[in-house]
C-alpha cells in the first residue's frame, strides 16, 4: 500500500493516506462500528468500476455496458441471499443510513408514524431524529430502554405502540450490549399493525454467522451496513419478502439514490463470499467472546457497563457511577493519545450533553480481525482501565502507549507481505 500512482499526482493526498494506512497499523481500533477490510476487498473497491454508471438492476439498465456490472450485482445479491437466507436483497444503497431511508420510501408516506429507540438510548440518527431527514418527514415518538437494567423494555414497548399507533417500529441499535428478541418487537409490530424494520447495521456480521437471532424472515424489512461487523466495505444492503421487492428496489432508485457505486458493490460481492467461508463463523463467534472477556476485565477494575455485560460486540460503560468527574470525551481523547481509538457515547438516563457524554462504547471486531483473543482482550481491558482512572497523567499515557505499539507489532495488520485474513 505505497500509493505511489497517487503520490506522483498528488503528494499531499498520497502522504495523508499513508499516514491513514499507518495509523490503522499502529493503533487499536475500538470504534464499535469500525473494521478491517480485506486486500481482497479493498482491491475490488478502488476497481475501474468507479467510472462504470449502471443505473436500474441487473439485466434491466438503463446504460450500455453493464454486462460485467450486472455479474457482479448479481453475484452481491446471491451471496446475500445465501448469507442471510432473504427473499429479496438489494445491495445498492451507498450507507446504512440509506438503506433506512429506502424503507422508509417505500412503505411511508410524509406524516405518518415512526416509533425507534431514543438515540441516547443507543438508537440511531436515521431511526427519526430531528436532525436526520426522518425526524423532519415524519411522526416520531421513541422508547428508551429500561433505566434500572439497561435491557430493552418489551412490555413498556407493547404499551407504547398501543398508544402511539405506529405506522413502522425501528429495532435494531447502535449501542445496545445485549441481544435483541426480533420476533417479540414483531409480535409488538403485529398487534397495532405496523410495519418492523429492523436494522441490524452493527451486528450483520454476527447474524450472518448465527451468533445472533436473525430478524431475516420475522420483520418485515432488514436493513444494514456492511463495513462493520460483516467486514465488506463501505455500503449498506435492504433485505425483504418478495412482497416488497418492487417498492423498496424503486425507493432506492430512484426513489433516493441515482446510479449505484459499483466498486462498493464488488466490494460487497467479494465481502459476501469471504463471509460465507466457515472461518468467518469463527471471526464472529471470537468478536463476541472477545467483547465478553473485555467486559469482564472492565468489570473486574470497577467499572460500571450498561445492561451489566454484553451478548455481542461492544461494551458501554457508563462512567458516572465509578468516576463522576470524569467525561466520555476526557478518557476519548487521553485513550486516543495512548493509541487506543474509540468513542465516547451517551448512556441510557444522559445527564451531560451529546459532544461531552458521560459513556466510553467499546467494541472488538476490529481488533479480532487483527487476530485478538480474549487474553488480549483482557489486557486491552487492563489498559482501558488505567487511563479511566488518570486521563490526566502523561505518564500513564505514554505507559498505555508503549504497551499498545508492542501489541499491534504482535498482531500485524495491513502488512505487504502477510494477508490480513484469508
Ligand atoms: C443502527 C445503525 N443504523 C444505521 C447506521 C448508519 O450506517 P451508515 O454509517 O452506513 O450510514 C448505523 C451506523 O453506525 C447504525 O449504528
Amino acid at each position: 500500500m505505497d500509493y505511489d500512482e497517487v503520490r506522483a499526482i498528488d503528494p499531499e493526498v498520497a502522504a495523508a493516506l499513508s499516514g491513514e494506512v499507518e495509523r490503522q497499523n499502529e493503533t487499536l481500533a475500538m470504534i464499535a462500528s469500525e473494521n478491517h477490510v480485506s486486500e481482497a476487498v479493498l482491491e475490488a473497491q478502488s476497481s475501474v468500476l468507479t467510472n462504470k454508471y449502471a443505473e436500474g438492476y441487473p439485466g434491466s439498465r438503463y446504460y450500455g455496458g453493464c454486462e460485467y456490472a450486472d455479474e457482479i450485482e448479481q453475484l452481491a445479491i446471491d451471496r446475500a441471499k445465501d448469507l442471510w437466507g432473504a427473499d429479496h436483497v438489494n445491495v445498492q444503497p451507498h450507507s446504512g443510513s440509506q438503506a433506512n431511508m429506502g424503507v422508509y420510501l417505500a412503505v411511508l408516506e410524509p406524516g405518518d408514524k415512526i416509533l425507534s429507540l431514543d438515540l441516547t438510548h443507543g438508537g440511531h440518527l436515521s431511526h427519526g431524529h430531528p436532525a436526520n431527514f426522518a425526524g423532519q418527514v415524519y411522526d416520531v415518538e421513541q422508547y428508551e430502554v429500561d433505566a434500572e437494567s439497561g435491557y430493552l423494555d418489551y412490555e413498556g414497548l407493547a404499551e407504547q405502540a398501543e398508544e402511539f399507533e405506529p405506522d413502522i417500529i425501528v429495532s435494531g441499535y447502535s449501542a445496545y450490549p445485549r441481544e435483541v428478541d426480533f420476533e417479540r418487537i414483531q409480535d409488538v409490530a403485529d398487534d397495532v399493525d405496523a410495519y418492523h424494520l429492523a436494522d441490524i447495521a452493527h451486528i450483520t456480521g454476527l447474524v450472518a454467522a448465527g451468533v445472533h437471532e436473525s430478524p431475516v424472515g420475522v420483520a418485515d424489512f432488514v436493513t444494514g451496513s456492511t463495513h462493520k461487523t460483516i467486514r465488506s466495505g463501505r455500503g449498506g444492503i435492504i433485505m425483504c419478502d418478495e412482497e416488497y421487492a418492487d417498492d423498496v428496489d424503486s425507493a432506492v432508485f430512484p426513489g433516493s439514490q441515482g446510479g449505484p457505486l459499483m466498486h462498493n458493490v464488488a466490494g460487497k460481492a467479494v465481502g459476501f463470499k469471504e463471509a460465507l467461508q466457515p472461518e468467518f463463523e469463527e471471526y464472529a463467534a471470537q468478536t463476541v467472546e472477545n467483547a465478553r472477556a473485555l467486559a469482564d476485565r472492565l468489570q473486574s477494575h470497577g467499572l460500571e457497563l450498561v445492561s451489566g455485560g454484553t451478548d455481542n460486540h461492544l461494551v458501554l460503560i457508563d462512567l458516572r457511577p465509578s468516576h463522576p468527574d470524569t467525561t466520555g470525551k476526557e478518557v476519548e481523547e487521553a485513550l486516543e493519545d495512548a493509541g487506543i481509538v474509540l468513542n465516547a457515547n451517551t448512556v441510557p438516563g444522559e445527564t451531560r450533553s451529546a459532544f461531552n457524554p458521560s459513556g466510553i462504547r467499546a467494541g472488538t471486531p476490529a481488533l479480532t480481525t487483527r487476530g485478538f483473543d480474549e487474553e488480549a482482550c483482557r489486557e486491552v481491558g487492563d489498559l482501558i482501565a488505567k487511563i479511566v482512572d488518570a486521563p490526566g497523567d502523561e505518564n500513564v499515557v505514554a505507559e498505555v502507549s508503549e504497551r499498545v505499539a508492542e501489541l499491534t507489532d504482535e498482531f500485524p495488520l495491513y502488512d505487504d507481505d502477510e494477508p490480513l485474513y484469508e
